[in-house]
């Protein structure tokens, strides 16, 4: 499976009906209020044409009209000129003004379906992504997925339903004042329809163009993203190594080429208006000259002159707002593209028809044959075989890079293995229902996240049915009152973003009273104490002691003591079980790579602790 985005176009970006089938269902549900809107365009474009209409009569009957003129209506006799001197500007006021309402129940629409949409895509999406697996997270840049989380959605959904909009009311419009033009003088409208042609032209010629602009943009927004994110979460090494000039420097490089790109989209279209202007002021001169002819010949009247040539006006308008609609259509089906692509990323680990439920351990945990690799044709681990019995302390010892960490993170399968099996009681972890699987295993890793709240809620999440005197138990189990007690606000302390107000010691004891909480048969602790000082990591190592209690525990550490508690320890070794046993069967093997790791790295501890 490959999870890795695309940094600019997805494949999909062209296959127009492709992506509308995807994004019709998001629009369903708001269909009917869609298409209101759409009904509402028509009107709101056509009525441009009406005023530009009424100026004929006004200027045939009014400016230019006899005043002694009747009509006769319903047996009244209305004097023609006095009668529309009166009600054509306060028609065009009332016109106006229903435009006015009309705009305002548009945009309310537009707005409404435009946000319902692009927020059920967001949902969607958000689903997508808590739901991937841990590999997509590895591949993928946090400033390239947030990119495309924050604005695709938008794009892809708020601007198609404001672009069709607006497309109805600039074809209804161009068609009213059209309409006008044909009304009024048809000779005249052929002239003013064709220059209006020419003028748009090379708006279709610029798409290409805007489209490669925007996928360049893209990326550069996505690596400023990155690069923000970076300065957050890297912010310690970066003062550390005093990189905030460097960083800086990355940040202004991108914020140039971002400006290059505006400029040279800038450069390109920016002469777009003036050309239009120039072509259409060409169209009007001519339509100028011929309708004077028309006129003096007598083949038109003033009125109908004036008339067309406010429809023609009026129409540069909507002219290039339909040039720009469908520039920008680009824009949408190339964002529509890349949401939907998300969104057919489907993750590979997920529960099979038929799921069963795991409910505990009975027996043991066994790696049968395990070949596992990340990257293709990379193998990590080989041929691995490994059986841990039922509350079992199993400790995983070896060089960094091993494969340690890897070993216990394919029991909650956060990764599956390439062939081979992994059974819980003779039962290939792929059976289970992924949510039961992991309810049973419990992860202490060495930097533990916590999430913005407070303690008690992070501590929770283990079990969030926890009774308040469970959470008192964990409490004291985990060493958390000692620190707790010194907070104010005691356990309803709000721990930041990353938890960051605690220490790591502190950190680590919240993690274990949520694991001690969710109370799983099978513990996994990834040098759990390996980041924190001798003081911390007795506490630390206490809090565990308690939580392995009566479990089945993979224990990966650099702590002698902990490795010799365990009832087995396993060698890891390039990806290969090198050696397994207790401690004194590994250290009789002469020669043996544990023994030798004991002498390396777990002498001095011993040294140490004797000497305490
Ligand atoms: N998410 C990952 N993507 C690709 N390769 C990885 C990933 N995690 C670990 N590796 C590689 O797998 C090998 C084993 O790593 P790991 O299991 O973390 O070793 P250990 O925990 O023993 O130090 C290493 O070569 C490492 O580079
Ligand atoms: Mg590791």
């Amino acid at each position: 499976m490959n999870y890795m985005l695309k940094n600019t176009v997805s494949k999909d970006a062209f296959r127009y009906k492709y992506l509308l089938e995807k994004i019709f269902p998001y629009i369903k549900p708001v269909l009917g209020r869609s298409i209101l809107n759409l009904i509402i365009a028509i009107p709101l474009g056509l009525l441009d044409g009406i005023v530009a209409l009424s100026l004929k009569p006004y200027m045939d009957y009014v400016i230019n009209g006899n005043p002694e003129q009747t009509w006769t209506f319903m047996g009244h006799t209305v004097y023609i000129q006095a009668w529309l001197a009166a009600v054509i500007p306060f028609g065009i006021v009332m016109f106006a003004a229903f435009q006015g309402v009309l705009k305002y129940i548009n945009s309310y629409l537009t707005t409404w379906t435009g946000n319902k949409i692009s927020n059920a895509l967001k949902v969607d999406l958000f689903k997508k992504l808590t739901n991937m697996d841990t590999r997509f997270y590895d591949v993928n840049s946090s400033g390239l997925v947030l990119t495309r989380f924050l604005s695709d959605p938008e794009t892809a959904s708020k601007n198609v339903i404001q672009m069709l909009e607006t497309f109805v009311a600039t074809i209804f419009g161009l068609l009213g004042l059209v309409g006008v033009l044909l009304y009024n003088s048809w000779q005249l409208a052929v002239i003013g329809v064709a220059v209006m042609g020419i003028a748009i032209t090379p708006v279709t010629f610029l798409r290409k163009r805007i489209k490669s602009v925007s996928n360049a943009s893209m990326v550069v927004g996505g690596n400023m993203t990155t690069n923000f994110n970076e300065t957050f979460g890297g912010n310690k090494i970066m003062t550390a190594y005093n990189l905030q000039k460097t960083q800086n420097r990355k940040f202004e490089t991108q914020i140039n080429e971002q400006f290059n790109l505006t400029m040279s989209l800038t450069k390109r279209a920016g002469w777009m208006s003036p050309i239009m202007y120039t072509v259409c002021s060409v169209g009007i001169a001519i339509v100028m000259a011929f309708g004077t002819h028309l006129i003096l010949s007598g083949q038109l009247s003033a009125g109908s002159f004036m008339s067309f040539v406010t429809s023609l006006l009026l129409l540069y308008k909507p002219t290039k707002t339909l040039g720009n609609t469908l520039t920008s259509l680009q824009g949408v089906f190339v964002a529509m593209g890349r949401v939907f692509e998300l969104f057919d990323m489907n993750p590979a680990i997920t529960t099979p028809k038929n799921a069963l439920a795991l409910n505990g351990l009975n027996n043991s945990i066994e790696f049968k044959n395990v070949n596992f690799e990340y990257e293709k044709n990379i193998p990590v681990l080989k041929e691995f075989n490994l059986k841990v019995r039922k509350n079992e302390t199993i400790a995983l010892v070896g060089n960094s890079g091993g494969g340690k960490s890897t070993v216990v993170s394919l029991l909650p399968r956060f990764y599956d293995i390439k062939d081979g099996s992994i059974e819980f009681d003779g039962a290939d972890i792929r059976k289970f229902d992924l949510t039961s699987l992991r309810n049973n295993i419990s992860f202490v890793f060495q930097d533990n996240f916590l999430f913005t709240g407070s303690i008690r809620e992070n501590i929770l999440m283990g079990n969030e049915h926890a009774s308040e005197a469970d959470i008192q138990r964990v409490i004291t189990m985990a060493h958390l009152d000692e620190f707790i007690s010194t907070f104010e606000s005691g356990i309803d302390t709000f721990v930041g973003e990353r938890g960051i107000t605690l220490s790591g010691g502190q950190r680590q004891r919240v993690a274990i009273a949520r694991a001690m909480l969710k109370d799983a048969p099978v513990i996994i602790l990834d040098e759990a104490t390996s980041a924190l000082d001798n003081k911390s990591e007795a506490i630390v190592q206490k809090a565990l002691d308690n939580l392995m209690q009566n479990k089945t525990v993979f224990v990966i550490a650099h702590r002698l003591s902990t490795i010799k508690n365990a009832d087995r320890i396993a060698v890891i070794n390039a990806g290969e079980l090198a050696e397994l046993g207790t401690h004194d069967e590994l250290m009789n093997i002469p020669d043996g790579k544990y023994k030798h790791l004991y002498e390396m790295q777990f002498k001095n501890q011993e040294l140490t602790q004797l000497n305490n």
